[in-house]
């Protein structure tokens, strides 16, 4: 499919105009940043499982009735997509406490939290993200009203449901994750998707027994075997296959994983 021009370059993905009005293909990169572009590296295959770790949960989410801005899978680093405004917020939900919320407020690494929590971050590189509370989602028009904020308060939760049972069937521990939303009109009514991706990119992943991370921690926290940690869970999610792996990058036998480091 050919590409229009590029309408955006983010960290980790490009968008270029799609094939019909309305449409764009996301195009997966193997870059990854951490700390706000501080921390940078390429780590290969990693566009490649993202895309497919994301269209899986894009697909799934889509079945139990979250719109989501996919229209297909294209190739190995691409989707097709509906072009939406992105809404300039970060919805992140939290189970368990790690990261930026222990950092923080000193909770304990690890704690249980009593019921999912939600946090918004106000999507600014140059300002880094800078957590913010509902009242500034309407108070800067970021969210128009809150009709539209408890809907998609009402989706982070849903899908965090979805996304626990998932993960828990494949012996994961969804700890936290991030989502954002777009808007775009279909058949004339402003509609709200879900967009950008759900991939070990964008969620902290655990295994159920050993504790050990599947996700972007690892190349957080330099722990190494970041790209056979992504393509774990994608074999678990069956993905990929004990004894395929998939074209364009040679990840070797899955049985050969070992993540030493936790
Ligand atoms: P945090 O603990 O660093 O605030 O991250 C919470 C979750 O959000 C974690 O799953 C990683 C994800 N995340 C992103 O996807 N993009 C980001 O820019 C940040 C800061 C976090
Ligand atoms: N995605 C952010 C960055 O590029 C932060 C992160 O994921 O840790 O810096």
């Amino acid at each position: 499919m050919n590409k229009g021009k590029k309408l955006y370059e983010g960290k980790a993905k490009i968008l270029y105009e799609g094939p019909e009005k309305g449409t764009a293909i996301q195009h997966f990169k193997d870059h990854a940043t951490a700390f706000n572009n501080l921390k940078k590296s390429t780590v290969e295959g990693k566009g490649v499982l993202n895309n497919r770790i994301s269209e899986h949960i894009f697909n799934n989410l889509n079945q139990i009735g979250i719109q989501t801005h996919l229209i297909r899978r294209l190739n190995m680093r691409e989707q097709l997509v509906r072009l939406v405004e992105i809404i300039p917020v970060e919805f992140i939900v939290r189970n368990i406490a790690t990261g930026s919320l222990t950092k923080k407020l000193g909770i304990a690494d690890g704690t249980i939290l009593s019921k999912p929590l939600l946090e918004y971050s106000y999507k600014n590189d140059d300002l880094g993200d800078p957590l913010v509370a509902r009242e500034h989602l309407l108070e800067f028009k970021w969210i128009k009203n809150q009709k539209e904020l408890d809907q998609i308060n009402n989706y982070c939760l849903r899908i965090n449901d979805f996304m626990l049972g998932m993960f828990r069937g494949i012996g994961i521990k969804l700890v936290d994750f991030k989502l954002e939303f777009g808007k775009t009109n279909i058949n004339g009514v402003e509609t709200i998707l879900l967009a950008d991706e759900i991939s070990p990119d964008t969620c902290r992943l655990w295994d159920v027994v050993s504790e050990k991370k599947l996700d972007k921690d690892r190349f957080r926290k330099d722990l190494g075997n970041i790209i056979q940690a992504y393509q774990e869970v994608a074999r678990r999610l069956g993905i990929i296959h004990e004894e395929g792996n998939i074209s364009e990058v040679k990840f070797g036998k899955p049985k050969s994983i070992k993540i030493k480091n936790k």
